[in-house]
């Protein structure tokens, strides 16, 4: 528990800083990172940038893999997850454009779009460390109320709770808030070695309690978080309202 947003988000850059630099990644054994968008970790990537330019870290054997994308969001789009990540990321650090791999959610065939997203991460060896953050529905990626436990890389009808809170981003007006989404499955963040999840702000303190001190169930799905070996979720103080 830190005191506040930008307590919390240094806790968490300094941390990946520390994990990415004890691994000591090289061209034959990159460092995978699993990666979330939303407002909860933008002062995270603002201190990894900055941590680049002071030349703490470098991302030239990193690769990552993003949690999500809208569906039938053209890419440039400004609130695709794609622009976010390169507006408040990739542009700004030394890692390799092949090595950043974010779900196309304008795929001919969104299946297979899914599935190749799946294969990719078994073929880079899975994800050493995967950040998360949590929406107020305590769904972690696109994994909405009701997702499978068991779930992989697939499309998502997205709950009407969370076209609500992400309307703010689309001028309020839920009209132009896409309805679908391609996301990794709970399975797919369980399976990362290490889970670090970011949540701050008393909108959070509802999932909080429900997913840490509740029953692990499919409703609250970052609920599943519990049965990880390697979990670690950062909190400010707001957040623990109902602890
Ligand atoms: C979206 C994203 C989630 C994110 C959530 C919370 O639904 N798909 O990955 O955790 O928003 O966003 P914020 O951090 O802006 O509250």
């Amino acid at each position: 528990v830190r005191d506040n947003q930008a307590t919390a988000s240094e806790y968490v850059a300094e941390y990946i800083i520390q994990r990415i630099n004890a691994f000591a990644p090289t061209a034959t054994r990159p460092f995978v990172l699993g990666l979330p968008t939303g407002s909860s970790p933008q002062q995270v990537y603002a201190i990894l940038v900055a941590a680049f330019r002071e030349k703490r870290i470098s991302f030239k054997h990193v690769i990552t893999f993003n949690m999500d994308e809208y569906v039938g969001l053209p890419s440039a789009h400004p609130q695709s997850y794609h622009t976010f990540m390169y507006n408040h990321l990739f542009s700004h650090i030394d890692i390799d454009p092949s090595n950043v791999h974010i779900l196309d959610g304008n795929a001919p065939d969104l299946e297979s779009e899914c599935a190749a997203y799946e294969a990719a991460i078994r073929k880079a060896g899975g994800i050493e460390l995967f950040l998360g953050g949590i929406g107020p529905d305590g769904h972690v990626a696109f994994n909405e109320p009701g997702s499978s436990l068991n779930s992989r890389t697939r499309v998502k009808t997205l709950a009407y709770d969370t076209i609500l809170a992400n309307s703010r981003f689309f001028g309020d007006d839920l009209g132009k808030v896409p309805r679908m989404a391609l996301t990794v499955g709970v399975a797919t963040v369980l399976a990362a070695k290490e889970v670090v999840i970011i949540i701050t702000g008393a909108h959070k303190a509802l999932a909080l309690q429900k997913c840490i001190e509740g029953p692990v169930n499919h409703m609250w799905t970052l609920s599943s978080l519990q049965m990880h070996q390697h979990a670690l979720i950062v909190v400010d103080e707001d957040a623990t309202l109902e602890l």
